[in-house]
């Protein structure tokens, strides 16, 4: 991946919107970004508010739990 940031802004939601960062260097072993952070190689769940815009590296993987309540969510990445 070529992308140096990642971003995500939540328009709208019935609740707050999760997002689950995924730390991939735990699997990779030739990946040295040249930086090290506590929690390296652990998951991470973020609870956002409608309006928020997030920003991460964009190496970093990242996914949304499944959304079934009745009311709509909206996102622009
Ligand atoms: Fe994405």
């Amino acid at each position: 991946m070529n992308t140096a940031i990642s971003a995500i802004y939540y328009v709208e939601a019935p609740d707050k919107c999760d997002l689950d960062l995924i730390d991939p260097r735990a699997n990779i072993d030739y990946f040295d970004p040249g930086l090290t952070f506590a929690g390296e190689g652990k998951n991470l769940r973020l609870r956002c508010e409608p309006g928020e815009l997030i920003m991460f590296p964009g190496w970093l993987k990242h996914t949304v739990p499944f959304f079934a309540d009745d009311g709509v969510r909206i996102s622009m990445s």
